[in-house]
C-alpha cells in the first residue's frame, strides 16, 4: 500500500486549499467607503489630492523625497531610462531573471537590453557578471529585486558608480523591502515599483517612480503628464519643455485611494510574510535536495512577491519539477510552476537576438536557465498564516519520507 497520495495514499491536507490564505487582491469595507467618497467629488485625474498624498507617503515609506504615480510599472522603467537620457545606440543591463517589461523598457527608448546571469543563491542579478557585461556603451543598470530576494545594492552601486553608470531599481516585487535599513528604491537613482493585480501592494495596475533627485523628479512628472510640471492647472497655458517626448501615463485617484489604505498594513503584511518565509526555510532545512530562495544579505525585512523552492540536489534533482509538485497538489498543497525562467525564453518576448535587438554577453544565462528547471513557487499570500506554512513543511516532509515512492513513480512516467 502506497503513503503517497499520488499513488493512492492518504492525502494529508483535508482543507480546501484556496481556504488557506486570504483572497487576493484584499478588499475591504473602509476602503469601499474612500473609494465612494472620492467618486463622489469628482476629483478623479489631474494630480488629484489623493494622488499626492499617496506619492508622499510612498515615497516616504521608502525613504525617498519624491514619488510620481502612474498607470503601470513598466511606463516607470521608460520614463526612469528616458529621464536619466538613455536613448537609441545605448545598452542597458538587466538580470535574466526577471518580467519581460524589465527588458522591453530599454527596447522602448531605443536602447539594447543586456542580459546578465542570476545569483544561484537569491535568483537576483550576479554583481560580477554584470561587471563583466559593462562596455562603454552602458548607460543604466536595472537590478531587479525578484519574487522573495533583494539584489546586492552594496556590490550593485559599488561597481556602476566606479565606471559612472546611474542604478534604476526594479521593485515590482518588493514594496515595503529594506535593505541595510533603507528602504528598497531608495538606493539607486531612482525607485521603480508596479501595482499590477498580483503585487503585494495592488490597485489593479498601477506604478511608481521613487527618487531623491529632484531635477529627475521634474523630468519623470513631466514624461508621465504628459508635459504638464507639478501645479500647473487643467487648460492653463503652457508648453511642454523643447525635445522632452511626453506621454499621458497618468493613473487615478481611485488606484491611489486603494493604495494609501493598503499602505497602512504594509508594515505588518510585510513582517509577517517575512516571519513565515523564515519559519518554512528553518522547517524544510533537514529534508536535502531542497533549498528556497536566499533573501537578499542585508535585507530585512525582506519583501515578499512569491517564495520559491529550488529542487536542485538529491534526492529530488532527477524527479521533474512537475512531478513534484503533482506530489505536493495530489497531499493538498500545490506549489505552482514557479519562475518566469529566462527572460530571453518567455513566451511573449519577440526581440531577436540575431538583428542585435538584445545581447547576452556570455551567450547563454546558464544559472537561470538551469534553475528555471528546478524551481517551484507560491504567490506570497499563501505566506499569510503561519499554520498554513506549517502545513506546507509537512507536505514536503511526507514527500520526502517517501522519496522511494516518488522516485519510483517518476520513472514509471519517464
Ligand atoms: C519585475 C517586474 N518589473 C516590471 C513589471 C511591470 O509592471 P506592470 O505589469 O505594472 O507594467 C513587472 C510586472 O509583473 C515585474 O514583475
Amino acid at each position: 500500500m502506497a503513503n503517497l497520495a499520488i499513488l493512492g495514499g492518504d492525502k494529508l491536507i483535508k482543507e480546501e486549499y484556496l481556504t488557506l490564505f486570504p483572497a487576493w487582491p484584499p478588499r475591504d469595507e473602509e476602503t469601499a467607503e474612500v473609494l465612494k467618497k472620492t467618486y463622489m467629488e469628482g476629483n478623479w485625474s489631474f494630480n488629484s489630492p489623493a494622488e499626492q498624498e499617496f506619492e508622499k507617503a510612498f515615497a516616504e515609506y521608502h525613504g525617498a523625497k519624491y514619488g510620481i504615480f502612474m498607470a503601470n510599472g513598466t511606463t516607470t522603467l521608460e520614463c526612469a531610462l528616458t529621464a536619466l537620457g538613455v536613448t537609441k545606440g545605448d545598452e542597458v543591463i538587466v538580470p535574466a531573471l526577471t518580467w519581460m517589461a524589465t527588458a522591453l523598457a530599454a527596447s522602448y527608448v531605443g536602447a539594447t537590453p543586456v542580459i546578465v546571469d542570476i545569483e544561484p543563491t537569491t535568483l537576483c542579478m550576479d554583481p560580477e557578471k554584470m561587471r563583466a557585461a559593462i562596455t562603454p556603451k552602458t548607460k543604466a543598470i536595472i537590478p531587479v529585486h525578484v519574487y522573495g530576494s533583494t539584489a546586492d545594492m552594496e556590490k550593485i552601486l559599488e561597481i556602476a558608480d566606479a565606471h559612472g553608470i546611474p542604478v534604476i531599481e526594479d521593485c515590482a516585487h518588493m514594496h515595503g523591502g529594506f535593505w541595510n535599513g533603507r528602504g528598497v528604491g531608495s538606493w539607486g537613482k531612482v525607485g521603480s515599483f508596479s501595482f499590477q493585480q498580483s503585487k503585494t501592494m495592488s490597485s489593479g495596475e498601477g506604478g511608481i517612480c521613487i527618487t531623491n533627485d529632484p531635477e529627475l523628479a521634474e523630468k519623470i512628472y513631466l514624461l508621465k503628464h504628459i508635459g504638464y510640471s507639478r501645479g500647473i492647472k487643467q487648460g492653463q497655458a503652457i508648453r511642454a519643455p523643447e525635445g522632452l517626448l511626453c506621454h499621458n501615463y497618468r493613473a487615478t485617484a481611485f488606484q491611489a485611494v486603494i493604495l494609501s489604505q493598503q499602505l497602512k498594513g504594509l508594515n505588518k503584511l510585510i513582517d509577517t510574510y517575512s516571519k513565515n518565509a523564515a519559519f518554512l526555510r528553518e522547517s524544510i532545512k533537514d529534508i536535502p535536495g531542497v533549498r528556497m530562495q536566499a533573501p537578499g544579505r542585508l535585507s530585512e525585512p525582506q519583501g515578499y512577491y512569491s517564495f520559491h523552492l529550488i529542487f536542485d540536489g538529491e534526492p529530488f534533482k532527477d524527479i521533474p519539477k512537475s512531478i513534484i509538485n503533482a506530489a505536493c497538489d495530489a497531499e493538498g498543497f500545490g506549489i505552482g510552476n514557479g519562475t518566469h525562467g529566462p527572460v530571453y525564453k518567455a513566451s511573449l518576448f519577440n526581440l531577436d537576438l540575431s538583428k542585435g535587438e538584445y545581447r547576452i554577453p556570455d551567450g547563454r544565462c546558464a544559472v537561470c536557465e538551469d534553475l528555471f528547471d528546478r524551481t517551484l513557487g507560491s504567490a506570497h499570500y499563501v505566506l499569510t498564516h503561519r499554520a498554513t506554512v506549517e502545513k506546507l513543511s509537512a507536505v514536503l516532509h511526507k514527500i520526502y519520507d517517501n522519496i522511494d515512492e516518488l522516485k519510483q513513480y517518476a520513472a514509471s512516467k519517464a
